[in-house]
């Protein structure tokens, strides 16, 4: 049941006009949202219901799925929308807001339910919270839940201590911590390959898999984020969320059913059996740490991060950083997964590699050259599929053995308009399935990972890399240590 009222809160910034508003828009053309829907725009800034509609279809223009133009089905999917400006500190505009929300339910007959949606900075998560309770907005006849983006804290202290402010007034089952990673179609699917077919669930072990890799590549630099950013870095931006979340989906046991405390439950399995670094030694050991300098990526003369607005000039935050993660527990002993992520690098890409071990060899002893290992590799984006590399006999050759690869690409099925991350998790959020946001144990315990991390980094262990290059060289060191390598993604 989509019947609510949505309120958004930051709805001038960036996130509601490139991915929030797009999303209402699919939801409401593909009839998942209904017509017993409001969203009311808060931000400080003043702005008419009329100007706020503009925004709105300028940013729908630029950003959807589906072409949007100004006739009926406009107006009526336009009228559900209006804008307040609101103090968040004020708990009077928190009374005028109730007003306005109670007034929109009955208009649209919501029957109750409020989802809000926190598209903010976290120090104002406890705040909000406190005053939608002193403004009685929590007092409606439907559902209340929470909808809050990351990041969630800045370590496990700052976050447990917004857990906390966040508890006084909502419950856990009601607070829903976006990871939008877990809405991508692909990542999605990894549970599927792995629970639905007879051919991966019984070689997902250390007995046959030799390695798994989750590379995150961007070609951007901080953009317009670098006030942010230099505060963040690439460990806490995208490490401690997206890339663990992704390592502990590929980890993960099969749940008894695929209900999302069950998921969550076995995820946070995972997180428990991370072996955490002990010393300044072993994070040095097993993890890299870069920055980019200025250099070319996609034919584009680019500045070194250092140079970028915002951001210190001599600034010694991470653009880049990889690591080499073990699992603690019997299904993974002795399995490294390596993960990297970083910007300003050569392609734009999410991948997940799986690289199983090798067969003997015996009866290509002959060959000149190695089998390759068979790689199973799931493509998150931009492009979206799975793809499988396998040895076979070169057609015409007197067995010569290469490698050949089935490829399936779900991006470029005719007509396949995939949604978004952000519509699958409003949908979501809406119908209460909390299948793909964060559980606070999970949260708090991938803190505590990254916190250790985070503690032993030196500045000195800083290393530059070209903009356009696949960052430091110590990267593939850390393979080659194992007698592994990165493989090339795409
Ligand atoms: C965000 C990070 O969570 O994910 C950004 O804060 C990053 O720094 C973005 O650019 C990448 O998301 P996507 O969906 O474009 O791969």
């Amino acid at each position: 049941m989509t019947s609510a009222v949505y309120l958004i809160f930051g709805a001038t910034g960036d996130l509601a006009r490139r991915k929030l508003f797009p999303a209402f828009y699919s939801l409401y053309r593909e009839r998942k949202l209904g017509d017993r829907f409001a969203v009311i725009g808060l931000a400080r800034r003043p702005r008419t219901n009329e100007q706020f509609r503009d925004d709105l279809h300028q940013s729908i223009e630029e950003f959807a799925r589906y072409k949007v133009t100004k006739d009926e089905q406009w107006d009526s999917f336009a009228e559900h929308f209006q804008y307040m400006s609101l103090d968040i500190n004020n708990v009077d505009g928190f009374k005028q807001l109730r007003e306005l929300t109670d007034t929109l339910d009955a208009k649209f007959d919501v029957g109750g339910n409020r989802l809000y949606y926190l598209a903010l900075a976290p120090e104002l998560f406890g705040s909000v919270s406190h005053n939608l309770k002193e403004g009685g907005l929590l007092e409606s006849a439907g559902w209340n839940r929470l909808v809050i983006e990351k990041p969630f804290g800045y370590d496990l202290q700052s976050a447990e201590k917004l857990n906390a402010e966040i508890r006084q007034v909502f419950e856990e089952q009601d607070i829903y911590r976006i990871d939008h990673y877990l809405g991508k179609e692909m990542v999605q699917n990894i549970n599927v390959v792995r629970f639905a077919n007879a051919f991966f669930e019984p070689l997902w072990n250390n007995k046959y898999i030799a390695n798994i890799q989750i590379t995150l590549s961007e070609t951007v630099g901080v953009e317009e984020r670098g006030g942010y950013y230099d505060h963040s870095g690439a460990l806490r931006d995208m490490g401690q969320n997206h890339m663990l979340q992704m390592l502990a989906i590929m980890a993960m046991e099969p749940p008894s059913r695929m209900h999302p405390e069950d998921i969550r439950d076995e995820k946070v399995k995972v997180f428990r059996s991370l072996r955490g670094f002990q010393t300044g030694a072993e994070v040095r050991a097993n993890t890299v740490r870069g920055q980019y300098a200025g250099g070319t990526v996609k034919g584009q003369q680019v500045r070194a991060y250092r140079d970028e607005d915002s951001v210190n000039p001599e600034s010694t935050t991470e653009t880049y950083f990889a690591a080499r993660v073990f699992v603690d527990n019997f299904r993974w002993a002795g399995v490294p997964f390596y993960i990297r992520t970083g910007k300003r690098l050569p392609v734009k890409t999410t991948e997940v590699v799986v690289e199983f071990k090798n067969v003997p060899d015996n009866v290509y002893l002959s060959r000149k050259h190695k089998l390759e290992p068979n790689l199973l590799v799931f493509r998150v984006n931009p492009m979206e599929g799975i793809y499988f590399k396998m040895n076979a006999k070169q057609p015409g050759s007197e067995g010569t053995v290469v490698p050949v690869a089935m490829d399936f690409c779900q991006s470029c099925q005719v007509g396949l308009n995939t949604p978004e991350a952000y519509e699958r998790l409003i949908y979501d959020a809406a119908r209460g399935d909390s299948t793909y946001f964060t559980r606070w144990d999970e949260v708090a315990l991938a803190w505590k990972y990254v916190d250790k991390i985070a503690a032993e980094w030196g500045a000195d262990g800083l290393q530059l890399y070209g903009a356009g290059t696949w960052g430091p060289e110590k990267a593939q060191q850390l393979l080659a240590e194992d007698g592994f390598r990165w493989w090339p993604v795409n």
